[in-house]
């Protein structure tokens, strides 16, 4: 199991005592020198089960708000053991309260951090034989490009498969402030982010439960009632929260990023199972998607987990997209996944409350959507270690 030591002057020694204990429990020990730089480093990808050891700046407020932070945006991947000598109450919960985190002092570390490692290593044996938990960002590439629709779609074709082959899922609708997903559907959203981001500790699985509007085919939409009186940060812990509870959860959690928060969401596509980038059939939407691609690689998102999807695609008599211009040479080598064009039905389905998929499923544009659906079920989750407390 891998192991980061958060570097401190003031407690070199008692440190490098811990990571001596670490080698011997058969840990691959690192130093670094933050959590973020545990949290992005290369290595902690593909591994189900990471530890984080975090020695006490001098301000504890400040150390528990930075590993709240980052455990609300890494959970998945690293347990957080934060190492104090003295530690408030209200922080000592806030820690607990995360699930993936704990404090100890120094004296007890060793022993404390001796126990907890035969249980992340038993945690991430028994999740990574399980179905695992799949995070799906949808990100379009310009407003009215058609990603809500087809992430909605996608997460519905999901939640209707056959004999409930991708378990539950949910979509989550990261427009905040003019959410159309429920009016998509015809059902009623119910979060209110204005009381989610002074509590966000409080959102635990009940709450969840609460919070989902459940539609008819078993999918459950997270979307905002209303925009927030004050801007709520796309990256800050309310929205990160909700996510991981959400992953927790959920066999697959479906994301729905509107093109204008595309620049606020590089961790959690760094922490996505698949990106699924949407565009319309056209010279300038497709070379949108070949800047975000672009962007992808520098980023490092490995190339098998980004997926491409093309839609209002023209098709001829045969269902086959007619290439009126060379989508390759904008999107580069990966065939895109098309969706074709099928207007008058889209505008009839949303006008009337109603999921494309879900009302006439064997339609052409249906089964193009379906294939988004499969092409999800072939991803193998990042690592699907979640840990709990
Ligand atoms: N394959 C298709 N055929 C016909 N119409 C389509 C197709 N795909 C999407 N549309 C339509 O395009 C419009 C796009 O709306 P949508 O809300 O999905 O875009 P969006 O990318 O999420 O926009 P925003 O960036 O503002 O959030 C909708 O009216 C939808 O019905
Ligand atoms: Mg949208």
């Amino acid at each position: 199991m891998l192991a980061y030591l958060v570097r401190s002057t003031l407690y070199e020694a008692r440190l490098a005592v811990i990571g001596q204990a670490l080698v011997r429990q058969g840990c691959e020990v690192h130093h670094v020198d933050s959590i973020e730089a545990a949290i992005n480093d290369g290595r902690i990808a593909g591994r189900s089960n990471a530890l984080i050891v975090v020695p006490e700046s001098g301000d504890s407020k400040a150390d528990v708000a930075r590993i709240a932070h980052a455990a609300a945006s890494m959970t998945r991947r690293a347990f957080i053991m934060y190492v104090a000598s003295t530690l408030s109450p209200e922080d000592y919960k806030t820690l607990t309260r995360l699930g993936s985190a704990e404090s100890t002092d120094w004296d007890a570390a060793i022993k404390e951090i001796a126990q907890l490692i035969p249980s992340l290593q038993k945690d991430a044996g028994v999740k990574s034989d399980s179905f695992g938990h799949r995070l799906i960002t949808f990100v379009g590439t310009g407003a009215g490009g058609g990603n809500t629709t087809i992430a909605m779609e996608t997460a519905v074709s999901l939640a209707s498969m056959k004999g409930g082959a991708a378990g539950n899922v949910a979509l989550f609708d990261l427009e905040l402030a003019d959410s159309v997903v429920c009016s998509y559907l015809d059902i009623k959203p119910h979060l209110d982010w204005d009381e989610l981001s002074h509590n966000p500790e409080r959102i635990d699985g009940h709450m969840l439960g609460i919070l989902a509007s459940r539609h008819e085919s078993g999918l459950d939409v997270f979307a905002s009632i209303a925009p927030p009186q004050t801007e709520i940060d796309i990256g800050g812990i309310a929205v990160l929260t909700m996510l991981n509870r959400l992953i927790e959860l959920y066999d697959v959690v479906i994301l729905d990023v509107p093109s204008s928060k595309r620049r606020d969401v590089d961790e959690i596509l760094r922490n996505s199972d698949l990106v699924v980038v949407t565009g319309l059939y056209s010279i300038p939407a497709a070379k949108n998607v070949g800047v975000m691609l672009k962007k992808f690689a520098q980023m490092q998102i490995p190339p098998n987990r980004v997926a491409t999807v093309i839609t209002d695609a023209e098709v001829n008599l045969f269902g086959r997209v007619a290439e009126t211009f060379d989508i390759s040479k904008l999107i580069g080598p990966t065939p895109p996944l098309f969706v074709r064009r099928d207007r008058a039905f889209a505008i009839e389905c949303a006008n009337a409350g109603l999921s494309m998929v879900a009302s006439q499923p064997k339609r052409g544009i249906c089964t193009d959507i379906a294939k988004i659906a499969e092409r999800v079920l072939t991803v193998a989750p990042v690592a699907a270690a979640m840990v709990k407390a």
